[in-house]
């Protein structure tokens, strides 16, 4: 199975060094700029092509590692005929490849989708961490055969998905990385609020975020949880309600409210009707509070 990448960036490099390290056979690369696509070629040993036609041709795979907004427009300069009998796919997290591929049951070519569940954000060196990252796949029946075997043969977990989850699925990456962020950023305004400066407050709530992230994802969510809400503790969260902003009250409220079943299941004899109670009227009258804010604005 020979296969060619078009896009050669970050995607691109990553998992073609993998591929070209792990025994699969790689064609080569074809990208917006020749020099990426030499480079790509040098770094994996294989080749540079100038056009995606002869990729196209070379190959029984081809990945399309391009933007999100240009893996229709890619996939659409390759002369149909040219893709009878191949496979193709891309890797974006939101999007299918049915969508991304739109009359492919026309050209005999067969589609899916297989995307990282990982930040890849190095050219270089992020194919040395791939043996931990999980791949989720979807389309075609027959094209999930052929590639879902080949990428757990070269020791990559892959998880295959409903298209229909597609989206789903990608939200669900999105709040385990990009909404912790969120978090981390509203929990060092409030450390600068009481004084700590933004280095400081980084420093200080590493230990705190690491060693829970780590209980957490070792031991399960409902193992790892601590806290007031967790001790069921109404007094201190009535305190932290007191000391937030309209918005960081709603966040405080909806995720704390988040953690009521897990803390339900680790202490199936404790009652959390209350802290339930209140943080749901806490929610509520923060809504009032915005409001009455914006009608005061107008
Ligand atoms: N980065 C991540 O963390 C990550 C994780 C999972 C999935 N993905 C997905 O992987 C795909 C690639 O993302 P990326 O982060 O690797 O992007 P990237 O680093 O920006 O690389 C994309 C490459 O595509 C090339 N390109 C752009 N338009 C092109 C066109 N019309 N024809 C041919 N080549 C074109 C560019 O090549 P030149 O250098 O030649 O201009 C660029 O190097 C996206 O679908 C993304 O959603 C990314």
């Amino acid at each position: 199975m020979k296969i060619g990448i078009a896009g050669a960036g970050k995607v691109g490099f990553t998992i073609g060094k993998y591929f070209s390290t792990h025994g699969l056979k790689l064609t080569g690369y074809y990208s917006r700029s020749l020099d990426s696509s030499i480079e790509a070629a040098h770094f994996t040993g294989s080749k540079a092509f100038t056009d995606i036609a002869t990729l196209a041709r070379e190959s029984d795979v081809l990945f399309l590692t391009v933007p999100d907004g240009a893996i229709t427009s890619v996939y659409q300069e390759i002369d149909s005929g040219l893709l009878q009998g191949k496979l193709i796919g891309h890797t974006s997290g939101a999007l299918t490849s049915e969508a991304a591929f739109p009359g492919i049951e026309d050209t005999g070519a067969i589609g899916f989708s297989v995307h990282p569940l990982f930040a890849v954000s190095d050219r270089y060196h992020t194919y040395e961490q791939m043996s931990d990252v999980f791949f989720a796949i979807e389309g075609n029946p027959d094209a999930l055969r052929i590639i879902m075997p080949a990428l757990s043969g070269i020791g990559l977990h892959v998880q295959k998905i409903d298209p229909e989850a597609k989206v789903r699925y990608h939200c669900a990456a999105a709040v385990a990385s990009n909404l912790v962020n969120a978090l981390l950023l509203t929990s060092i305004d409030m450390l600068r609020e009481c004084g700590f400066s933004e280095e400081n407050a980084r420093s200080a709530i590493t230990p705190l975020v690491k060693g829970n992230v780590d209980h957490a994802l070792e031991s399960g969510v409902v193992e790892s949880l601590t806290g007031p809400v967790e001790r069921a503790d109404e007094g201190t969260v009535r305190k932290h309600l007191g000391c937030l902003s309209v918005r960081q009250k709603q966040l405080y409220c909806l995720l704390s409210e988040a953690l009521v079943p897990a803390a339900q299941q680790k202490h199936p004899d404790r009652d959390y009707q209350s802290i339930k109670t209140l943080l749901e009227h806490a929610f509520i009258s923060s809504l009032r509070e915005n409001t009455q804010a914006s009608q005061q604005t107008k």
